[in-house]
């Protein structure tokens, strides 16, 4: 779907962007695992300025590909949210569920601000009103694998953004 060579020129230009936007913000970017690692890595990289990174887990109790709606979140509690400018990064937004229970527990715990940051958006199966602040690439509604997304815990590790067929 998506040429190695284009996912790190995209990104290359995220980073690029994200510094001159976060410059003097002290700025927490939290990753979403497992999904987010690879481009996260990629992103903080490429950014010329001093960043602080945390992590979190979301997992959603569903059988098989589609998205139930009940979203859990885990590792919040390590990091230190109250008053500060957040960013998170997700591998890829889909019906939006995971997100926006994300951004309501970050408001919750009292962040300053919360913006999204995601690699992939499928618009498609939107469920919600989230949608990314910076983005690498709108994807069509297949189901995507490599740089970070799996299939069944499979292909993490492509350099590239395919899909199953
Ligand atoms: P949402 O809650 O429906 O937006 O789903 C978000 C999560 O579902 C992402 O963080 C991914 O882990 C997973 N996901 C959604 N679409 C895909 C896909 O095409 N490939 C791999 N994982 C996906
Ligand atoms: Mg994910």
């Amino acid at each position: 779907m998506i040429s190695q060579r284009r996912v790190i020129r995209r990104i290359k230009n995220l980073s690029q962007q994200l510094s001159r936007e976060y410059q003097g913000c002290n700025v927490l970017i939290i990753g979403v695992l497992k999904g987010s690692f690879i481009f996260m890595a990629d992103l903080i990289r490429g950014m010329s300025i001093p960043v602080e990174c945390g992590f979190i887990q979301a997992s959603s109790y569903d059988r098989g590909t589609k998205s139930s709606g009940r979203v859990r979140i885990s590792g919040l509690e390590r990091l230190t949210i109250r008053g500060r400018e957040i960013l998170v990064v997700e591998d890829i937004i889909d019906t939006g569920l995971t997100m926006k229970e994300i951004v309501r527990n970050l408001k919750r715990r009292g962040a300053r601000r919360v913006k999204i940051c995601a690699l992939l958006d499928k618009p498609a199966r939107r469920k919600t009103d989230i949608h990314p602040d910076y983005l690498g690439f709108t994807v069509p509604d297949r189901f995507l694998v490599g740089f970070g997304l799996d299939w069944d815990e499979k292909y993490r590790e492509l350099p590239f953004v395919g899909y199953i067929k």
